[in-house]
């Protein structure tokens, strides 16, 4: 049998307690402390509904009519929080999501009204058809079911478009299309709007964690899946290709979601593409189950939501999306 030097009872002392040292109180351990996460890397998303307020199970699943987000906003400014995402979620569908450009004067006014309040604030916002579709997919489909690639990049870059023309600082595309970040960025160059960046949801894998998200954002399809297009859970190649891919496309931000179930692909990316801010979204279904837990009176929700945060820090994103934002900002400072 070998022996472990590091835990042999024969070592010097000075060897045996040479790392709980580190560990002896507040103070030296925040000194010692390898990853923190400051308020200004972190992202809140919001949805913005067409009409009225709809609230949803927890605040972070309401539906705001801009109007009302003015508060919470407000709140999420106040906890130190510079970065938002806004998803538009309108009163009706069309089939094949038009909506999305012809009729998006609410997520515009939206963008506008919060630029006007909030003039350092940086807004984001999502590129993506799903919500405005009657199929829920993420593009337009032809009379075969499958996606019309062209007609796809299209509607997604004169979609990023009209954000970009609303003042959104950076428009970010989560349709898992090819090609999708070359074509709005030749769309947004196309329209001097070369200021406006790009922040791809890159690596985003058919997930079972959106599902609340899917129910907020009326985005669920309406027959089959996502699997076509976004990444098979298991797959560790691919998910490094589509972020490599995107980077070359011209993404200025890349993106891992989820994030929790997905640390090893946060790595990955960060080892891969060490020159790209990367960013990783605590998705909808990962907030569901540390606020239910806590609910359930079976997990301490502020260590929980600490704990989630750095982890998915020390995987290697830059920027976290996450629906925790401002409570976690409000608690930094608190937690000992
Ligand atoms: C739309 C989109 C989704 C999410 C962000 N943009 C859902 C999906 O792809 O089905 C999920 C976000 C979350 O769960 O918090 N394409």
């Amino acid at each position: 049998m070998q022996t472990n030097t590091m835990f042999d009872t024969a070592a010097p002392a000075c060897q045996k307690r040479s790392l709980q040292r580190l560990r002896q109180s507040p103070a030296i351990r925040h000194l010692v402390q390898e990853t923190r996460i400051a308020p200004a890397q972190l992202v809140m998303p919001f949805f913005v509904s067409e009409s009225e307020t709809k609230r949803g199970r927890w605040e972070a699943f309401t539906n705001f009519a801009i109007g009302d987000l003015l508060t919470p906003l407000q709140g999420v400014v106040d906890a130190g929080v510079q970065s938002i995402l806004l998803f538009g979620v309108p009163d009706h569908k069309t089939e094949q999501g038009i909506g999305a450009i012809e009729n998006n004067h609410f997520l515009g006014d939206a963008i506008a009204t919060i630029k006007a309040r909030h003039p350092k604030l940086l807004v984001m916002s999502d590129v993506c058809l799903c919500s405005y579709a009657t199929h829920g997919h993420c593009g337009v489909l032809d009379e075969t079911g499958r996606f019309d690639i062209a007609l796809t990049l299209e509607r997604l870059a004169q979609m990023a478009v009209e954000h970009a023309r609303a003042g959104v600082d950076l428009v970010a595309p989560s349709a898992m299309q090819d090609g999708m970040v070359s074509a709005i960025r030749s769309a947004l160059d196309d329209q001097n709007l070369t200021e406006t960046g790009i922040m791809s949801y890159s690596t985003k894998f058919a997930s079972c964690f959106y599902e609340p998200f899917r129910d907020t954002a009326k985005s669920a399809p309406a027959f089959g899946d996502r699997r076509t297009y976004q990444l098979e859970p298991g797959n560790r190649q691919q998910a490094i290709r589509e972020s490599v891919l995107d980077d070359q496309q011209g993404a200025d931000m890349l993106m891992v979601k989820p994030a929790g179930p997905y640390l090893d692909i946060i790595r990955d990316i960060k080892n891969a593409i060490p020159n790209r801010p990367l960013a990783a979204y605590q998705v909808s279904g990962e907030y569901a189950m540390i606020r239910a837990a806590a609910e359930a009176g079976v997990l301490n929700e502020a260590r929980a939501i600490e704990e989630s945060l750095l982890a998915i820090r020390r995987a290697g994103a830059d920027v976290i999306i996450t629906y925790f934002a401002a409570q976690f900002a409000n608690a930094i400072g608190n937690v000992s």
